[in-house]
């Protein structure tokens, strides 16, 4: 039995994990194969919310498994941190969870380096990290030197192991200019908190790779839940102002280890919006009036680091090319409810640059800082829908608003969201999008 994907189409935040916490219960298995914890997934659950970084959003669901992949970069101190917040919700996470023994761990000398690194400027403007850690341990898991992997947490040299990275670590940050950072990189602290991470997490590691070829030959179904959003990808994505991962469809069966034969649907979501979290190119942004309602109205603040989003119109340029590249048969579009207070909404259905049309979307940075958005102008509904719980409750120029989505990404709408609650979601036939095509 075949898998489906749940992608972020814009820059992240896109409420993926609200999505994810609805369709788990039909299938056996939810899988986080990319990022780390620079991901913020929220999943609400009547008056509960759960902020979720590594752990995957099938948890609350206790006949899920759910399972942590090779491409994950895992924070140890921060995973350990979420199982505890879920224990003292009376959810047991280790019942149902598995972490690949090849994934790698952010290190405290990774933390060091992101926040040096982010002080630099590329092209005029601060990448802007979610200061996780992430790009450092990206690097040197592809630099393997340096790297360290959960199971080398099982290992009896683990001490060794950390001894000989910090001692060439505080070279590198030395030479880095972060000699004062040197000081908080002891061999033996970091050892120890790895001695205690090892004890916690052991009864967790194992290899998923297998457990996921062996869930596929016996017919159970896989939710692959992907972290940050298309936009951010390091290869197709705004470069360099991108995520380390692969955050698009393409990252699904490297970070998983699912053969792209087993995906047969791809849920696309994105916001009926664009926001944006730290720096680069954002055509739609506004910063004006408009762009602090739409903060506001729509809470727009990390989850993460809970810095304010930068927040402007639905940028269907940006979307029509991540929905092709990860090959998405599907819509959710999210937070329909912020658009209910407008008397007229914006979509950006081209660019201009250099005085020319553009449909396409740029891969260089520059260019897109130079895209003028070509807008046409949709009327608003002007009224609540957050009690909308079927088509029928929606109004007309709601409608009008999901289908023009629809018709310029190319794909149509079937999930709709008019609120954080599982309940404020409305499938246009759910049971369809549940039936995986062979
Ligand atoms: P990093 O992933 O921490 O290295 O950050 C790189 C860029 O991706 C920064 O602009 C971050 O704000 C952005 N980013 C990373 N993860 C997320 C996410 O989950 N949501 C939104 N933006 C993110």
């Amino acid at each position: 039995m075949p898998a489906a994907c749940v992608i972020g189409l814009q820059w992240g935040d896109e409420a993926k994990g609200k999505l994810v916490d609805l369709l788990a219960p039909d299938h056996d298995c939810v899988v986080r194969y990319q990022g780390g914890a620079n991901a913020g997934h929220t999943v609400v659950s009547g008056n509960d919310v759960y902020k979720l970084h590594h752990v995957p959003s099938g948890i609350l669901h206790p006949q899920v498994m759910n399972f942590i992949t090779p491409g994950v970069v895992i924070e140890p101190t921060t995973l350990l941190g979420e199982l505890q917040e879920l224990e003292g919700r009376g959810i047991d996470p280790r019942k149902n969870l598995v972490i690949s023994e090849r994934a790698h761990l952010v290190m405290p000398w990774h933390l060091l380096e992101d926040q040096l690194m982010n002080q630099l400027v590329v092209q005029g403007e601060n990448i802007g990290t979610t200061l996780r850690g992430i790009g450092p341990c990206y690097r040197d898991k592809v630099g393997r030197n340096f790297a360290v992997r959960a199971s080398d947490l099982l290992q009896a040299d683990l001490g060794d192991r950390i001894a000989a990275i910090v001692q060439a670590k505080q070279t590198l940050l030395r030479g880095m200019g972060g000699a004062d950072l040197v000081g908080d990189l002891c061999a033996d602290r970091v050892t120890e908190t790895a001695r205690a991470w090892t004890e916690q997490l052991r009864p967790l590691i194992g290899d998923t790779t297998n457990r996921l070829l062996d869930a596929l030959d016996s017919d159970k179904r896989l939710l692959m839940e992907g972290a940050q959003g298309s936009l951010l990808d390091i290869d197709h994505g705004t470069y360099p102002f991108v995520t380390s991962s692969n955050s698009s469809g393409v990252g699904i069966c490297s970070g998983s280890g699912v053969p792209s034969r087993w995906i047969r649907r791809v849920i696309g979501v994105a916001k009926a919006y664009s926001t944006r979290v730290g720096g680069g190119p954002f055509p739609t942004e506004l910063h004006c009036d408009t762009g602090q309602k739409i903060r506001d109205l729509g809470n727009e603040y990390g989850t993460t680091t809970g810095r304010p989003r930068r927040c402007g119109w639905f940028d269907a340029v940006a979307v029509r090319y991540t929905a092709r590249l990860s090959g998405v048969d599907s819509l959710a579009l999210m937070m329909m409810d912020v658009l209910g207070h407008f008397e007229e909404i914006q979509v950006c259905v081209a660019y201009e640059i250099d005085g020319q049309r553009c449909e396409r979307f740029p891969c260089e940075a520059s260019i897109l800082r130079k895209a003028k958005p070509i807008y046409e102008t949709l009327p608003g509904w002007n009224c609540d829908v957050t009690g909308a719980r079927s088509l029928e409750d929606l109004p007309q120029r709601a409608h009008e608003y999901l289908q023009r989505i629809g018709e310029l990404i190319g794909v149509p709408v079937k999930v709709i969201s008019v609120g954080p609650d599982r309940e404020q979601t409305i499938f246009t036939d759910r049971q369809q999008l549940m039936t995986l095509v062979a």
